[in-house]
């Protein structure tokens, strides 16, 4: 009996390995197909490394069941390092995976999330609140947010909207992978990596679940720095704060945030804080 088990574990041993490889594969590909468009590129959490002055090559482990490999950078390998027209060069693939190791838990506290240019979320960390709004608050495409920052801007739409004023939600929770594809299609244009307009992956207050970029009634000024001259972006300058909501780059604000000015782009961090807020980012 004991003899017949160890055979056994041996034959499945056996007829389990190529599996797993083949299983590897076949998940990053699918994974790269459905979530990027530069797929060649990209590897969910993979990373390079130098040792003697060689480059690997290293993808971790996803889920239980897929291994871990390292591999020379070869001719064959190139393709893991990002070619970026704008910069006119070669950039390590490992450039845009960066981020911290280990869980923030399930949810952050509201407000004291910390979350900027130089300091970055894990990339599984995904709010547990999120709600999505209804279309009435949402244009372009429908927005997930967390709970009480999406109660907040349905109250701020609602006030606004008495007042002939509308303002919709067009970009809200962005997942770090969906982040770190936005960062990958904008730093192949203008300035490259060197951009001001958008985060890199676990760097985007969007991840946090509490950041709403608005829009009004004419899409047209969506991300736009025309939006803050429109009557919606001048209102939210003025009154968001009532509502618990802060301009993370808006023009007012007196710290550097390493971006471009962001009209539309606000943040919910709850009424409690608005006032330290102000006092230390505004002029
Ligand atoms: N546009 C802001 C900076 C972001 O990508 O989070
Ligand atoms: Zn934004």
């Amino acid at each position: 009996m004991k003899i017949k088990s160890k055979t056994l574990f041996l034959i499945a041993l056996v007829l389990f390995i190529p599996e797993l490889v083949l299983n590897a594969d076949t998940y990053l590909k699918a994974y790269e197909k459905k979530h990027f468009q530069y797929n060649r590129y990209l590897f969910k959490n993979s990373y390079l490394y130098k040792k003697k002055g060689r480059y690997f090559y290293k993808y971790k482990k996803i889920k239980k069941g897929y291994y871990k490999s390292s591999k020379r950078i070869t001719r064959k390998y190139k393709h893991n390092f990002l070619f970026i027209p704008a910069h006119r060069g070669w950039i390590k693939e490992v450039y845009t995976s960066a981020s911290p190791k280990g869980s923030f838990g399930s949810v952050l506290p509201i407000g004291k999330e910390r979350i900027d240019k130089w300091y970055a979320l894990p990339n599984n960390y995904i709010p547990k609140d999120l709600i999505t709004l209804s279309r009435r608050y949402c244009r372009i495409r429908r927005i997930k947010v967390r709970q009480e920052a999406g109660y907040a801007f349905m109250r701020m739409s609602d006030y606004a909207g008495k007042k002939g004023i509308h303002l919709y939600g067009f970009s809200g929770y962005r997942s770090f992978y969906t982040q770190r594809y936005l960062f990958l299609r904008r730093i192949r244009i203008g300035k490259g990596i060197k951009q001001e307009a958008v985060a890199k992956p676990g760097h985007s207050e969007h991840q946090l679940g509490t950041a709403i970029d608005v829009v009004g009634k004419k899409r047209r000024f969506a991300a736009q720095s025309s939006f803050g001259k429109t009557t919606a972006g001048k209102w939210l300058r003025k009154n968001c704060y009532k509502f618990g909501f802060v301009l993370s780059y808006g023009q007012d604000n007196k710290v550097p945030s390493g971006y471009m000015i962001e009209p539309w782009h606000i943040r919910y961090i709850g009424l409690s804080k608005i006032k330290a807020w102000m006092k230390k980012h505004i002029y």
